[in-house]
């Protein structure tokens, strides 16, 4: 190694090292979610229909009371790799909803059951609303929230997760959220209106505590634990904010599988057209004429 390069090598080596000294500050405004399984983590995973339409149920009956989910439309519940509604029940979904529409003649504007080309409504008309009903805090929209939190995972972690391909700290973190409410350390200033939460940044969450066990009712015999919640809930918000991650997986593996081939070629083409430099042969010269072939049976008879 010469002397720039192990230059570099040692401002890269302190820098990680600088990195690394800091983190017990970052670690005690946030603490690291715990890794849950996931059905679509990994270079083949894909998502799990069934736990993504218990998820929408969740969404459903408990997060769409304050949280928007704006770039999703009900026709999306149909999409393959989706939860996999048929479009007459994507249909009926949407008429639960009320829309609003307009201006009709009159010029007002009106409010209709939803149709299946409509976007989720917000619950609140506006942000004001929002925060004039819970407090002064605002609940974030849900649509790519799963693909836009994440934490610090620091040195040497970041490192090994590009190697064991780990994509899934954002629904970590929502399921750790819904389960991370305890009572705050003794000492632990909470501020009016605030919940302790273990994992939120900072501590002091401004959402109640949204679910608790047996709130929502499964039909197919999955437990009814917060725990089990948060998992289907993360993983529907996850299809929401990458609902072609299936096919990215898939196209991605043959992609690879294709430029290995690829290279496989490259590399034999390669030694042919070299072949007669690397071996000093003089390309111009006449081919030797090919070794006469012993007759066969057809051409003695
Ligand atoms: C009563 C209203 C309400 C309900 C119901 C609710 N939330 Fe929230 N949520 C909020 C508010 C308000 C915030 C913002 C908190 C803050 O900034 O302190 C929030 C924040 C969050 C956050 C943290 C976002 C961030 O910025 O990191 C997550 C995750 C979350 N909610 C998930 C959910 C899920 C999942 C559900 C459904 C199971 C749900 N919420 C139901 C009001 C709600």
């Amino acid at each position: 190694m010469n002397a720039h390069r192990s230059g570099v090598f040692a401002c890269a080596l302190a820098a990680a090292l600088a990195a690394t000294a800091m983190r017990p500050a970052l670690a005690q405004e946030q603490q690291a979610p715990p890794r849950q399984h996931w059905s679509f983590a990994g270079p083949f995973g894909q998502y799990d229909q069934e736990q993504l339409q218990r998820g929408f149920k969740i969404y459903r009956e408990v997060c769409s009371n304050c949280h928007s989910l704006k770039l999703l439309a009900f026709r999306n519940l149909t999409d393959p790799g989706g939860p996999g509604f048929t479009a007459a029940q994507a249909a009926a979904i949407a008429a639960t909803f009320q829309v609003t529409d307009g201006p009709n003649d009159q010029g007002q504007m009106f409010q209709r059951p939803g149709k299946i080309a409509d976007y989720f409504p917000p619950p609140f008309p506006n942000e004001q609303a929002a925060r004039a009903a819970l407090g002064g805090k605002l609940p974030p929209d849900m649509s790519v929230l799963a693909l836009a939190r994440s934490y610090e995972r620091g040195f040497p972690w970041f490192i090994f997760d590009a190697f064991t391909m780990y994509q899934e700290e954002g629904p970590d973190y929502i399921h750790a959220i819904l389960n991370g409410y305890t009572d705050p350390p003794a000492g632990f200033n909470l501020p009016p209106g605030a919940q302790y939460n273990k994992y939120f940044p900072g501590h002091a969450i401004g959402m109640p505590k949204p679910l608790s066990d047996g709130q929502v009712e499964y039909t197919d015999g999955t437990p009814t634990t917060v725990d089990q919640y948060g998992r289907d809930v993360a993983a529907f918000l996850m299809w929401a904010g990458e609902p072609k991650l299936d096919t990215r997986k898939r196209v991605g593996f043959q992609v690879i599988l294709y430029l290995i081939v690829l290279t496989g070629l490259l590399y034999f083409t390669k030694k042919r057209v070299w072949h007669a430099a690397e071996h000093d042969l003089d390309p111009s010269a006449p081919a030797a004429p090919p070794e006469p072939r012993p007759p066969t049976e057809y051409a003695r008879s």
